[in-house]
């Protein structure tokens, strides 16, 4: 099937159309967080479905049960989708929502409720591969081209969901403004165990020794693979085509390797210190 080439202009940025509306960002824009709600904050492709199955199993005590028989954009869906309203459950437990959204959209509302916010980071390296490789298999963005050509629009932030840069300077800006948990993608592949604990404490809900178990069993990679309510499996192939790459593609760290020449690598290094050289921030990576 042909991409969808309808796009969505939003805060400076451009959305994939359909799932995104102008009414659909109006209501994630002014959508009233309680005190209550858990927000999963992220770029794409750092980590966000990860961090739904982790935070699906924190709250249901290991139990993999939620996260076998209910879709994960269900579980935690996307606030900024024209889904939301439909899907937004009224559980007892913390209501779990996701969002690729900047912070300056959504800081005012969190801040007036006191929502709880996880914000997940990832090397950009890996980030623009994995960002390549899923633009080749969801047909709701555009066609990538070469990797060359996908890299420098990443660097330009000129790519779907505006810059990397922005995004994660943004979010952790807010760390002392907001109840904000941040973690990144490479300290849960180094240890899922003590990152599942340091979550769940953070959230108020600590796990015994085997419920920790049952969480760090289901949230593998292999686990994910094969669980249809999170690999995409279930959207038809016109929409997300996995002949052309999976979802859950490698969940490696540094697979940038693979793919920088070294003259990426230079330039990516330069823009890189250009844009963060002057944030205090800490990052388990470095770029050159
Ligand atoms: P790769 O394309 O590098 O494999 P998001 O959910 O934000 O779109 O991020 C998707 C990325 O997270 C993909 O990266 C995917 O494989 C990886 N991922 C998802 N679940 C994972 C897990 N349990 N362990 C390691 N990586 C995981």
């Amino acid at each position: 099937m042909d991409r969808m080439e309808v796009t969505e202009t939003f805060a400076g940025m451009v959305l994939p159309g359909h799932m995104h509306t102008e009414e659909s960002l109006c209501f994630a824009s002014t959508f009233q967080f309680r005190d209550t709600d858990v927000l999963i904050a992220t770029y794409p492709k750092s980590g966000t479905t990860w961090m739904q199955e982790i935070l699906t199993l924190i709250y249901s005590k290991g139990d993999p049960e939620p996260a076998k028989t209910i879709p994960n954009w269900a579980r935690a869906p996307w606030l900024e989708h024209t889904y939301f309203r439909e899907v937004l459950q009224e559980t007892g437990r913390p209501r779990l929502i996701t969002t690729h959204l900047p912070c300056q959209v959504l800081t005012p509302a969190l801040q007036k409720a006191k929502a709880k916010v996880i914000y997940v980071a990832r090397n950009p390296k890996d980030v623009a591969v994995s960002f390549y490789h899923f633009h080749k298999m969801a047909k709701f963005l555009p066609d990538p081209g070469s990797f060359e050509d996908f890299l420098m629009r990443f660097l330009q932030g000129t790519v779907q969901y505006g810059s990397w840069f922005q995004h994660v300077k943004g979010w952790l800006s807010q760390r002392t403004e907001l109840a904000l948990f941040y973690i990144t993608y490479e300290d849960l592949h180094k240890d899922l165990r003590h990152s599942v604990e340091r979550l769940a404490e953070w959230l108020g809900c600590p796990l015994q020794p085997e419920e920790v178990q049952a969480t760090l069993q289901h949230c593998s990679f292999t686990s994910m693979r094969e669980n249809a309510m999170v690999n995409y499996t279930l959207i038809s192939p016109e929409i997300m085509d996995h002949s052309q790459s999976r979802f859950m593609r490698k969940g490696t760290v540094g697979d940038w390797r693979e793919h920088f020449s070294p003259l990426q690598n230079k330039l990516f290094h330069k823009i890189y210190q250009e844009e963060m050289g002057d944030s205090n921030l800490r990052f388990p990576w470095t770029t050159d």
